[in-house]
């Protein structure tokens, strides 16, 4: 009952800030974590995960009495799971059954360029068309996928899917789950708002009901001293999480491209949108009780303010066999670090006025006018993203991971030698950053706050073969 309160208050607060949303209904508490559906492989080959996917209209019950028309990948929010082996090929027959043109963009996937998913490289595709994507998973570790066309409004509705890739060095773990990490704007009746004002794109758009795994305050049962690993991804247009399990420390062992060498400990696990992180969790407490998962205040910038913390899901603790003996693992898999070095440029992101329109700029450029970086093909080159707003942005790369290498001048702790596809620059600072750029073709990056790409927070970069 508790929950149940705390998940009201938690919406009640939100709907207070929200202006434009009037009061919405308290919605249903599930009983359970709402792990993403597995879609079936159709392949026989063991090498080979060949699976349909279709983006549709459907419909969920986010507030209580209410349906909410979302458009979902297999009819399903969060959408589906593919799961796979590293170095497997996946084949992926997409339908687009939308009113709308779109496209599939495998979020930290090293694809082949024309495989990305963006206009640069991909007529969008039309409603009642089909395409195939194919390509080798290379990198063991927790991907997303979801549209690069109208990506506010699409991902927001619904349109996001979760992929897999399980490789030699997997940790030991009692339990695994998914913590699909997001938010919808909705108004009373369960229709999306879709008002936009300049403080929505302001602050990308951050919705009046949070969600993991799609519901509100979702259950995750564990057993008392079990390992439980938890796979998270930010999916949320704007809204920044701030992890926490009040008396507990989560083991950080992978983040955007697998697992990382030095794993670390944390009481509050900071996830921007389009971030991945893999943690382990060893739930302490009594068999019967109930913890919870918040969401801790974060501030992120002068415009957003601080935002209050609030509750995210229910830990229920088993009655279970108790302690498996597992251990929480010192070391992970090597990875190879990039070489470090000064930085050959500065890239700097800001926003401002442009003919009265609310613009986010890189180097004082909105996209498509942002002129594009040319290297070539294998060339390893450090940059220097430099935030000038004041205001966070998770700075997003595709194709190709990258190593953070300093924050404002300063390296790194060895901890955070990681492959990452996106970061945080926090505001008025600098980021370093190292890349190899061994695929060719046309790269975008952008800000991941989907309100900021949309107003011109993107680039392209041009790898030369
Ligand atoms: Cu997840 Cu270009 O984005
Ligand atoms: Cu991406
Ligand atoms: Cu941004």
């Amino acid at each position: 009952r508790l929950s149940r309160a705390l998940a009201g208050v938690a919406l009640l607060s939100l709907l207070a800030a929200g202006c434009a949303a009037e009061q919405a209904e308290e919605p249903p508490v599930p009983d359970a974590w709402g792990e993403p559906a597995v879609v079936p492989d159709r392949n026989p080959d063991p090498r080979i995960v060949e699976v349909d996917l279709e983006a549709r209209e459907a419909e969920k019950a986010y507030l209580e009495g209410t349906t909410t028309t979302v458009w979902a990948y297999n009819g399903t929010v969060p959408g589906p799971l593919i799961e796979a082996n590293v170095g497997d090929t996946l084949i992926v027959h997409f339908k687009n059954s939308l009113p709308e043109e779109t496209t599939i963009h495998w979020h930290g996937v090293r694809v082949p360029n024309e495989m990305d998913g963006v206009m640069a490289v991909q007529e969008p595709i039309a409603p009642g068309e089909t395409f195939t994507y194919q390509f080798t998973l290379r990198d063991a570790g927790f991907y997303w996928f979801h549209p690069h066309v109208m990506e506010p409004e699409q991902i927001q509705k619904g349109l996001f899917g979760l992929i897999r890739v399980r490789g030699p060095n997997e940790p030991e773990a009692d339990v695994e789950k998914i913590a699909v990490l997001g938010d919808v704007f909705l108004n009373k009746d369960g229709t999306f708002n879709e008002e936009l004002d300049d403080d929505t794109i302001m602050m990308g758009r951050e919705g009046n009901v949070v969600l993991v795994n799609g519901e509100v305050m979702p259950a995750l049962d564990v057993q008392p001293g079990g390992l439980t690993r938890l796979r998270i991804v930010n999916v949320a247009n704007g809204r920044f999480f701030n992890l926490a399990l009040p008396g507990h420390t989560f083991r950080v062992i992978g983040t955007d491209g697998g697992l990382i060498p030095q794993p670390y400990d944390t009481e509050r696990l900071l996830v921007s949108p389009g971030e991945r992180y893999d943690v382990l969790l060893i739930a302490d407490g009594e068999p019967g009780t109930e913890l919870t998962l918040m969401n801790e205040a974060y501030e992120r910038g002068h415009h957003t303010g601080l935002a209050e913390p609030m509750p995210l899901a229910r830990v229920r603790i088993g009655e279970g066999p108790g302690l498996s003996g597992r251990t929480l693992p010192e070391t992970g898999p090597a990875i190879e670090r990039l070489p470090g070095g000064p930085a050959e440029a500065t890239i700097t992101f800001d926003e401002g006025y442009v003919d009265g329109k609310l613009t986010f700029t890189i180097d004082g450029k909105a996209f498509p006018d942002v002129p594009p970086i040319d290297v070539q093909e294998g060339s390893v080159h450090v940059y220097d993203l430099k935030n000038d707003a004041e205001m966070d942005h998770p700075f997003h790369l595709h194709g190709f991971f990258f190593q953070v290498l300093a924050r404002d001048d300063v390296p790194v702790a060895d901890e955070e030698l990681a492959n990452k596809d996106t970061v945080i620059l926090p505001q008025r600072s600098t980021v370093r950053i190292v890349t190899r750029f061994d695929e060719p073709g046309m790269w975008m990056y952008h800000c991941h706050i989907l309100e900021h790409t949309e107003r011109g927070m993107m680039g392209e970069i041009h790898v030369e073969p």
